[in-house]
């Protein structure tokens, strides 16, 4: 197996460190062997090369670091983002760009509450939370069509289109139908979350597709609907009612923030930029956090959890079980020294850094 690291900017290469040091010890217990490339991309090369802070004036990943990606079996990214870079720059030069140029049409999100890990829900336990969120990952008002007009005047006008297509729906939909099924929870459920009582055209192309196909392929799994606001909502109060939820791109970047904070915060949250047919990247959810960059503070639980995402998720598409066991011998792990830790904040933990990558390795 062929992995690029792409550590980014702030907290991701000590993060990203601490992912490495996990699969080089599963990789020796479970017996795989595999390679690493890192790959120097993010906004501190961007500024050295000479781009202008304030707008994209050169490509922040070239064309053929594009081309190259394309040849890996998976791509392991640390976070994007710098405080003197202007918000849009990085996120649309190489995050989006990557997600779009890869076809990484699912964002996978699991929402898991570990042993031991604070949720800010009262009386909610891990039993209670434990759901995934299929997150479209290629359309929706992510795709930059639109356009200002009269900048700058009082007569400024600004268009973000939602683009959605049947097919783009489709695609997200069969996947969270097949993941599903794949669970195989009691619950068996599949909560299709839009907002069609007012995005009556966008809305009812993922409604359509979302009945028909679950009538006709998946009459085993049980659909169920819910409008963006009351998953909020629902999130909160009912978190154990979800096994498996399907929304579009913004949608899903929103409620996944939310869904984040019940599982215990950024620290642990982790997840999958999918190609299912091609390359994938798996991410901590969390940001480049640049005012605990170099203190050994912030906490690689999420990118420990993308890393066993990286190994299971690649195991399953080389139909590989050596890869899976590996992923879910380093998520249990992690549940093993979650319940050590004092938070799962950062310098609140307990422990550095590198000793939850550290204490993670012997718990393997
Ligand atoms: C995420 C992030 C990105 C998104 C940003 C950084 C472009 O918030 O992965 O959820 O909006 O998708
Ligand atoms: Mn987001």
């Amino acid at each position: 197996m062929r992995i690029a690291v792409l550590g980014g900017d702030g907290t991701g290469p000590e993060v990203v460190a601490e992912g490495l040091k996990v699969l080089k010890a599963v990789a020796r217990k479970a017996g795989f062997d595999y390679s690493t490339d890192a790959f120097d991309l993010g906004g501190e090369r961007y500024l050295a090369a000479g781009g202008d802070p304030g707008k994209a004036s050169i490509p922040v990943i070239h064309d053929e670091e594009i081309a190259q990606l394309r040849t890996y079996d998976a791509i392991y990214l640390g976070a994007v983002g710098h405080p003197k870079i202007a918000p849009g720059i990085l996120e649309k030069g190489l995050l989006l760009r990557l997600r779009f140029e890869l076809d990484q049409y699912i964002n996978l999100r699991p929402v898991k509450l570990y042993p031991g890990v604070e949720t800010p829900l009262k009386d909610k336990g891990p039993s209670d939370i434990d759901f995934i969120v299929v997150r479209e990952n290629t359309e929706g008002i992510y795709t930059g069509m639109g356009g200002v007009q009269y900048k700058g005047t009082p007569a400024e006008v600004s268009t973000q289109i939602n683009c959605t297509t049947r097919f783009g729906a489709e695609r997200a939909i069969r996947y969270a139908f097949e993941l599903t099924r794949r669970r195989n929870s009691p619950k068996k459920q599949l909560t299709l979350v839009h907002k069609t009582n007012v995005l009556t055209f966008a809305g009812d192309t993922w409604w359509r597709a979302f009945n028909e196909i679950g009538e006709k392929e998946y009459p085993d799994i049980k659909r169920d609907y819910n409008h963006v606001d009351a998953c909020c909502m629902w999130f909160v109060k009912n978190p154990e009612f979800y096994d498996v939820v399907v929304t579009d791109n913004i949608f899903g970047d929103i409620i996944t923030d939310l869904a984040a904070v019940i599982q215990g915060g950024l620290g642990v949250a982790s997840g999958g930029n999918i190609n299912p047919r091609g390359v994938s990247m798996y991410e901590p959810m969390g940001g480049s956090a640049p005012k605990y960059t170099g203190l050994n503070v912030i906490n690689p639980m999420a990118a420990i959890g993308a890393m066993a995402m990286l190994l299971r998720e690649t195991g399953v598409h080389k139909h590989d079980t050596t890869l899976i066991d590996a992923g879910n011998r380093v998520e249990a792990a992690m549940m093993n020294i979650t319940p050590t830790m004092n938070s799962q904040a950062a310098g609140k933990m307990g422990l550095s850094t590198t000793q939850v990558g550290d204490a993670v390795v012997a718990a393997l």
